[in-house]
């Protein structure tokens, strides 16, 4: 699919990072851009800023996904492009020793939910609304091609680290539901793709020391150092482009294999 001024895309997660830089990427395109987040003040400015439209909402509430949608194709007419940045990174181990008594600690079931609910659910969530409202738009290419969904996980998904229980099984999830939705949505023209970014420099890692930086950098092959969210919006703009692309999800990492920690 061709990006041009007669596309609208809807990014969740558009407020910051890898979501941020789709958002940028697109609106530089000439693609007219809803971005929802959360984050209203941060979702605000970056829309201001590259002429999008922000609407707040939480992935995991239907009702506020439903009244963002609706604003968003007020503004834009309905989406033709879906980017999921929309996530949550909980670390917690299945059991861990509180530091002070030694007690043993069982993982709490909220922080496990929460991280299914918003990074596997609300980015199915938002597949299934925006998948039902490209369906009924007329094909743009060649092929009968109606809209493309790009979904991100992460290679936890593959390579979960201690403490990573939740967020690894929330990716896995996403991945999985990558071909069968793909399937679903064949005959309505719609592609689905997932990316599962390696280690990006995003607002996640600036609380992060500059020595831990420095070594999580030094754990890529090649090229050693932290990804550019720019590049991850750079694979996003060739899966939008690429109409052969369609039911996989693509490693983005620079050869990275996550260890144990
Ligand atoms: N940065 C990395 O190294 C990395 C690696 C692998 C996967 N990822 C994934 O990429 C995605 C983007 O990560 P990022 O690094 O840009 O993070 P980020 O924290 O910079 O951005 C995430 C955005 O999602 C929004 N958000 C969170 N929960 C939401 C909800 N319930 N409803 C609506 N918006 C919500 C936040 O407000 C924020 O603006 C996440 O799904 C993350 O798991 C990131």
């Amino acid at each position: 699919m061709k990006l041009d001024n007669s596309i609208a895309a809807v990014i969740t997660g558009g407020a910051s990072g890898l979501g941020e830089a789709t958002a940028r990427m697109l609106a530089a395109q000439g693609v007219k851009v809803a971005i929802l987040d959360m984050a209203a003040e941060r979702g605000a400015e970056v829309a201001k800023e590259i002429g999008a439209v922000f609407c707040e909402a939480d992935v995991t509430d239907e009702a506020s996904v439903d009244a963002a949608l609706s604003r968003a194709r007020a503004a834009n007419g309905a989406e033709r492009i879906l980017v999921n940045c929309a996530g949550i990174a909980p670390g917690k181990r299945t059991v861990s020793k509180k530091r002070d008594t030694g007690e043993l600690v069982a993982h709490d079931l909220a922080t496990f939910r929460r991280a299914v609910e918003v990074n596997l659910i609300g980015t199915f969530q938002m597949i299934a609304k925006s998948a039902a409202a490209m369906a009924g738009l007329a094909p743009v290419t060649e092929d009968g091609g109606r809209g493309v969904v790009v979904c991100t996980a992460s290679v936890a998904a593959q390579d979960g680290q201690i403490g990573q229980a939740a967020y690894a099984a929330s990716k896995a999830g996403v991945v999985g539901l990558t071909l069968p939705v793909a399937r679903d949505l064949a005959s309505f023209g719609i592609r689905v793709v997932t990316i599962l970014p390696g280690l990006f420099h995003t607002p996640m890692f600036e609380s992060v020391p500059e020595d831990f930086r420095k070594s999580l950098a030094a754990s890529v092959p090649f090229p050693s150092r932290l990804g550019r969210p720019d590049e991850y919006a750079q694979l996003v703009r060739a899966i939008v482009e690429n109409d052969m692309l369609n039911g996989e999800s693509i490693r983005l990492d620079g050869a990275l294999r996550m260890q144990p920690k």
